[in-house]
């Protein structure tokens, strides 16, 4: 891949801004000052990235997934409502890069989130077919016992829909905390699940979404992740 096109990807600017950074000897990479626009560069070999001696997030090409720890009080979207948008939450040359969420998370529900610029993977990865488990530690309003998760492991009819949903799975940790599995990602569907039940969400969490887990990373932080 020639240089300004790597330069492009990585979110540093239009092909003419890029020209203009490698010919004034701005571009740094592997700590080596690159000035040939049309050099050939291996994505692969790419461990820093300097432009004016500031460091910037190397991206990894063509196709790169990240697990973020969402934080309340961000909205999963690139247009924002009533609330930052997560895409936020990353480095400046990263919001030039089209990436989309995998599914979404409500503003006020925290924990894993992936995000990629892998649309067939994404598609995968949310298509109801492939019943991806996303399972979330809820907390309920009022102290509850086994007759929920009963309730919610034989199917609950949700406002607005036709046919009942069950959940995969349904335990209860302690009389207010619930920890629920489902394999769908309909419109607020834990929210509407409990509610369908009799209960309220009081806080919502995802720990896992599918083989992904927040593992030790803090609310707000994120990492690359290999496939
Ligand atoms: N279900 C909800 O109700 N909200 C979320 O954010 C995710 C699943």
């Amino acid at each position: 891949m020639q240089l300004f096109k790597y330069l492009q990807a990585q979110g540093l600017g239009s092909r003419k801004e890029c020209l203009w950074l490698i010919e004034n000897g701005c571009i740094a990479i592997n700590g080596e000052v690159r000035a040939q626009a049309r050099d050939t560069i291996s994505p692969d070999e790419v461990k820093t990235l300097e432009v004016d001696g500031k460091s910037f997030t190397v991206i990894p090409l063509p196709y790169f997934y990240i697990l973020l720890n969402k934080p309340t009080g961000y909205e999963t979207s690139h247009k924002p409502q009533h609330y930052p948008s997560i895409f936020s939450l990353f480095p400046a040359n990263m919001r030039n890069i089209d990436m989309q969420a995998v599914g979404r998370l409500d503003a006020d529900t925290t924990g894993v989130l992936l995000i990629t610029n892998d649309g067939r993977f994404n598609h995968k990865q949310t298509s109801p077919k492939h019943k991806v488990p996303k399972v979330y530690r809820v907390t309920l309003k009022h102290p509850a016992d086994e007759t929920l998760c009963n309730q919610l492991k034989q199917g609950v009819l949700l406002h607005d829909e036709n046919e009942t949903i069950a959940a995969a799975d349904a335990v209860l940790e302690s009389p207010h905390i619930l920890i629920l599995t489902i394999t769908e990602g309909k419109y607020h569907q834990v929210k509407r699940m409990i509610a369908a039940a009799g209960n309220r969400v009081e806080y919502l969490h995802r720990s896992h979404f599918g083989e992904w887990h927040i593992e030790n990373i803090p609310e707000g932080g994120w990492k690359f992740i290999d496939m």
